[in-house]
């Protein structure tokens, strides 16, 4: 594994390349990324980049708005493959169809996706928000308007709840973060009297409503971060996040909370990137990220909604 690390930090100064790594890669690829983040960190760095070669450690949608965002740039993915049950959820035909069916019925309504998203979907939307942003951008929605929220149920009914605008939900869901067991976080909660439970709004409203923390992942590094006495944290999110409040926060205590089928709670299409894939990908400046058509559309859409 070291020879691994070195051949890949050697790759990174031959080819000039900078790696971007979101907080649900292994620590062990976390541990040699230029920048850590989540999805809007991430994005707002790839504005950044000067480097020729983009090396993207996280799931295509990422990759693709890295892409967007700086174009000039070879964006590499390690593995073409790491996708996301969210942006699989809403294929943009059926959006498309959908949103010609509002209008037809005489709805005034603007689009507000998840990054969570395809080019192609963004392309068809007013807005695109993050975990970190969507309250500040629901905000910019007029008041008259109505909001079409997509694809994610869960965390449009958590911002309905937080804003108190009313929106048309998509009915997508993160495999992830749906199935966390209620049961036992209960069980949990007894067994940690003084815990403090940290939930990402991908969560359904069963664990949000027992949850004393909600927020995105970079919100809840904050917030975890406030707690100057070690303490017992019980976390309903990607286990990788496990990783960075440990190294960040040695003093507290952290205990995921187990899925209902899978106990490991880790995003299977995260977990296709690999060391081997990420040093394969700088020698073969390959799988990379091409542009398509819809992401000059889709690239006006992200910067209006993450750059300004
Ligand atoms: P963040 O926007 O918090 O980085 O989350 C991305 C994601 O995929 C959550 O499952
Ligand atoms: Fe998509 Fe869920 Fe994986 Fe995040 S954790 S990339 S939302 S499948």
């Amino acid at each position: 594994m070291a020879d691994l690390v070195q051949q890949i930090l050697d790759l990174k100064k031959r080819k000039n390349a900078v790696i971007l790594a979101h907080y649900y890669q292994e620590g062990e690829i976390q541990d040699l990324a230029d920048v850590t983040g989540d999805s809007l960190k991430l994005a707002r760095a790839a504005t950044q980049v000067d480097a020729d070669i983009i090396v993207f450690c996280g799931v295509h949608f990422m990759a693709e708005t890295a892409k967007m965002l700086n174009p000039a740039k070879k964006v590499l993915l390690p593995d073409l493959q790491a996708g996301c049950s969210l942006a699989e959820s809403c294929p943009a035909n059926k959006l498309d169809r959908y949103q010609q069916m509002l209008r037809e019925n005489g709805r005034k309504f603007q689009t507000v996706t998840y990054i969570n998203s395809t080019a192609a979907v963004k392309a068809l939307s007013d807005w695109v928000v993050t975990s970190g942003n969507a309250e500040d951008i629901i905000k910019r929605v007029p008041e008259g308007m109505e909001i079409l929220f997509v694809p994610d149920r869960h965390l449009g009914q958590y911002l309905e709840e937080a804003t108190g605008r009313k929106m048309i939900l998509w009915n997508g869901s993160c495999m992830v973060h749906e199935i966390f067991s209620v049961g036992d976080l209960l069980a949990m909660k007894k067994r940690y009297p003084h815990g403090v439970t940290v939930a990402h709004p991908e969560c359904p409203a069963n664990i949000r409503e027992h949850s004393e923390f909600v927020g995105g992942t970079e919100a809840m590094i904050r917030h975890v971060g406030s707690f100057k006495e070690p303490t017992d944290f019980l976390v309903a999110t990607e286990a990788n996040m496990m990783w960075q409040l440990q190294s960040k926060f040695p003093q507290h205590r952290y205990h995921p909370v187990p899925g209902i089928s899978c106990a490991c709670n880790k995003c299977p299409h995260m977990a296709l990137n690999t060391l081997e894939k990420l040093r394969d990908c700088l020698v073969n400046e390959a799988p990379e990220i091409e542009w398509q058509p819809d992401f000059e559309t889709a690239r006006g859409v992200l910067e209006r909604s993450l750059l300004k």
